[in-house]
């Protein structure tokens, strides 16, 4: 990890956080492990609103989008290859762009679909009008001026309105930066899950607090049925934040 990446995990996340994270990276060969509050959002009573005093723009793309030209810009953004955004695209997932000023500047994916992995093949049970958000990513230059809000709340209501009902989402609860979210937004904690691949001798320990694992996720191989939904009724009081490209 370079100099600058660790001053910024010690200023967002404080000490305790980045000892947490050290003695994970050590412990690797042996064990690997996650711990996430699990959420979902009614986006049918109330999409959340967005709090960055900027205007931020939303645009969603879907996979039939000109996909050569949104791959680039994508992985030009930040973190993920181009081939990940195509697998991404291939399972069907959409993705919100942020733009601020026309600069792209921070972008958040949508599953509609079961199939997407939490980890260690433990999958997401996506049922009918239902949505995970995931990947969210800003540019480190834009962070902390509410973009991830504007995405959030543009994300909810472009479902809302084409008749999904929930959107489901994973925090790790040791990523203060992304928590800020659920907690401004006071949305309820449906179940905290931990996940730990062990190495020698190999097996995943799976387990959840505050309702059954299996309630959200199934993990004996790809789930063999999609509950994929693409409602079109109107649902009303949904905002109009984001933009169809
Ligand atoms: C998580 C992330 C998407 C949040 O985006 P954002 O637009 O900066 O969100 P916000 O502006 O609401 O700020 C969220 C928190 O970041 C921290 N923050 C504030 N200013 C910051 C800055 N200049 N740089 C980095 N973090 C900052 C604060 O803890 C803030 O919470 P607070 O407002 O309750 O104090 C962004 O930090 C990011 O891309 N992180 C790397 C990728 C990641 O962890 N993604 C989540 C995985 S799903």
């Amino acid at each position: 990890m370079d100099l600058g990446r660790f001053r910024e995990l010690l200023r967002w996340r404080g000490p305790w956080i980045v000892v947490v994270l050290a003695v994970r990276e050590i412990l690797k060969p042996l064990v690997y492990w996650h711990v996430w509050d699990i959420f979902g959002t009614d986006i049918s009573q109330r999409v959340p609103q967005p709090y960055a005093k900027d205007e931020v723009k939303v645009k969603i793309y879907a996979p039939d989008d000109s996909l050569v030209i949104l791959q680039e810009q994508i992985s030009s953004l930040g973190e993920l290859e181009a081939a990940e955004v195509g697998r991404r695209f291939a399972r069907g997932d959409w993705i919100a762009i942020a733009f601020l000023k026309e600069q792209p500047v921070g972008y958040m994916w949508i599953a509609l679909s079961s199939g997407l992995e939490l980890a260690f093949g433990t999958y997401w049970i996506v049922r009918s009008r239902e949505a995970v958000k995931y990947g969210s990513f800003v540019l480190p230059a834009f962070r902390g001026l509410g973009i991830h809000s504007c995405l959030n709340s543009g994300v909810c209501s472009y479902l809302c309105e084409r008749g999904f009902i929930r959107t489901l989402s994973s925090v790790s609860i040791l990523n203060t930066q992304s928590m800020s979210l659920p907690k401004h937004n006071k949305t309820t904690r449906a179940m905290t899950v931990l996940l730990a691949k062990f190495r020698f001798p190999s097996f995943t320990l799976r387990k959840s607090f505050g309702a059954p694992l299996s309630s959200r996720f199934s993990w004996s191989g790809l789930p063999s049925s999609s509950a994929e939904s693409r409602g079109t009724s109107q649902t009303p009081d949904c905002g109009s934040a984001a933009l169809r490209e």
